[in-house]
């Protein structure tokens, strides 16, 4: 019975995170000094990678434009670094954007490795980017 209880709690954490009521339109998850700084991290890693993907594709250089676009896929998380608190404490949607965002960035570097087409991969690039604006436009974190 406990056992059952603990799992359904772990269930709606799992799915809710740990979230509050924010100042803006934003939910705001609630994360420790260390858990938001490997996010926030993360997220610069991300900006890093895009500046490189551009400048391959401005040089017609898609072996660097796979290189950035494989170092931010999903191999990114599975760093084994990143702390275990974070599964709970991050929303399911929040979680389910993240991933895709990471898969997206493998499937630029196939597209990168295979069809070589600057314009598509820009255009896939803007779709990305996409995601990176609803989930800022949606999340924020606070201590
Ligand atoms: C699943 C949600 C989510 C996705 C997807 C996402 N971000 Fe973020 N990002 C956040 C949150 C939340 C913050 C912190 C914002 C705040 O607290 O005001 C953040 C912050 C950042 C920061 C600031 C880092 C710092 O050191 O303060 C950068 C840069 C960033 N994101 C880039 C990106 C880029 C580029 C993408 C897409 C490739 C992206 N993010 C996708 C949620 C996301």
């Amino acid at each position: 019975m406990v056992i059952i209880v603990v799992t359904a709690t772990g269930a709606i954490f799992f799915i809710k995170g740990t979230t509050t009521a924010s100042s803006d339109e934003r939910t705001a998850i609630v994360l420790n000094a260390a858990e938001r700084a490997y996010v926030l991290k993360e997220m610069r890693g991300l900006l890093e990678a895009i500046e490189a993907i551009t400048l391959g594709i401005s040089q017609d250089d898609m072996k660097a434009v796979s290189l950035a676009s494989r170092e931010v896929g999903m191999g990114a998380t599975r760093s084994g670094n990143e702390p275990m608190t974070l599964i709970v404490k991050l929303p399911l949607e929040f979680k389910t954007l993240g991933m895709s965002v990471h898969r997206s960035f493998d499937e630029l570097a196939l597209e990168a490795d295979t069809m070589r087409d600057g314009s598509i991969i820009l255009g896939k690039l803007g779709a990305i980017l996409n995601t990176c604006i609803t989930c800022h436009a949606s999340y924020k974190f606070v201590d």
